[in-house]
């Protein structure tokens, strides 16, 4: 069976963006594939957390993905700093990545514009991510358009690597997924929606009460025409509703189309509305019967033997492979 990988940040709140473009696949995904889903936690310090407010977002992190559907059974759920050799292996590539090639993460150069507080870690952030992956030797990595360059990059280090010290490390594919790949801003639909956005009218949170989350898709920003086609460039707001739309619904753009073929823009949003809703409300179930419960640190104790183990041995390989140690 083919592996695959992916994690998610616990910083912020998790939006429909990450489900849409993230969490929805892995559980898809999860009995096609051997599947490892993590919490990156040490992705989170690139920026100052608020460490009672961290600890936190950790153990929700865990839960949104029990409740998304993610099952122990198919999916090994962990949290990175619990495995050290995430950090281990991230060194060796911080020294087989050149200064111009991390300079180039689209990310990076827009996090650091005019920000005069860039860690070095957030500059080093895409090689922790690249330990991610290749320590476990993943086929496929899922990830938002936005991380594509990244698992990129992680491509060329695996690759470099094998050239220079010999066959060690699979190479890693990123799928990206065909609709929603990127949900964008309610309020600006030319802005991804981000958790990290201090808009939140634009943004609609997993955890947030539903009613709420129904108000923002209805005013949501949309035209003045009154046709309800996919046109990402000249239609946003209606095509990113579209998107939300079909994706949810497991159903083509095309078929959401014309599903809503001579619908006013309230219909529309109303039914785009209560998708969302029902989303939320199965989810939020589902989240406090897992937060409230003993299951969480019973599965992550488990995996953590397993990741623990797998990670070793790549590390011990590398190491030995590169001649440190005895
Ligand atoms: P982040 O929230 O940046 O840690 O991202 C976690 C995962 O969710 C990544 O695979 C992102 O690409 C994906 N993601 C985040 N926001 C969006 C969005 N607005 N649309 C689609 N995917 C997203
Ligand atoms: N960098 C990713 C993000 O910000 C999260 C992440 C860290 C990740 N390590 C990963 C995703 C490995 C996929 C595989 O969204």
């Amino acid at each position: 069976m083919k592996r695959l990988l992916s994690g998610i940040k616990p910083t912020g709140d998790l939006t429909l963006g990450n489900y849409i473009g993230a969490l929805k696949h892995f559980n898809e995904m999860q009995k096609e594939y051997e599947t490892f889903v993590f919490v990156a936690d040490l992705h989170a310090l690139t920026i100052y957390n608020d460490p009672k407010v961290l600890h936190k977002k950790i153990r929700d992190l865990i839960a949104v993905y029990l409740a998304c559907g993610l099952d122990p059974k198919y999916t090994t759920l962990f949290i990175q700093s619990e495995n050290v050799y995430h950090a281990n292996l991230s060194w060796v590539f911080e020294c087989n990545t050149y200064m111009g090639e991390a300079a180039r993460m689209t990310q990076f150069k827009e996090k650091s514009k005019n920000n005069e507080n860039v860690t070095v870690g957030l500059f080093t952030y895409p090689m922790l991510m690249a330990s991610d992956i290749l320590l476990y030797d993943a086929d496929v990595v899922p990830v938002g358009i936005d991380q594509k360059q990244h698992v990129e990059l992680a491509r060329n280090i695996a690759e470099r690597f094998n050239n220079k010290y010999g066959e060690t490390f699979k190479i890693p594919e990123p799928v990206i997924p065909k609709t929603g790949a990127k949900i964008y801003d309610l309020q600006d639909p030319t802005k991804k929606m981000s958790k990290s956005d201090d808009n939140n009218k634009g943004c609609i949170i997993l955890l947030e009460d539903p009613e709420i989350a129904r108000k923002k898709i209805m005013s949501a920003v949309t035209d003045s025409e009154m046709s309800i086609k996919f046109d990402p460039e000249h239609k946003p707001g209606v095509s990113n509703l579209l998107t939300i739309y079909s994706s949810l619904k497991n159903i083509s753009i095309q078929d959401a189309e014309k599903e809503f073929e001579g619908s006013n823009y309230g219909t529309f949003k109303k039914r785009v509305a209560d998708v969302v809703v029902e989303l939320l409300n199965n989810l939020q179930s589902k989240y406090k019967e897992v937060i409230e419960g003993d299951t969480i640190d019973k599965i992550l104790d488990e995996s953590n033997k397993k990741v623990r183990e797998i990670a070793k041995s790549k590390v011990e390989e590398v190491f030995t492979k590169v001649g440190v140690g005895r």
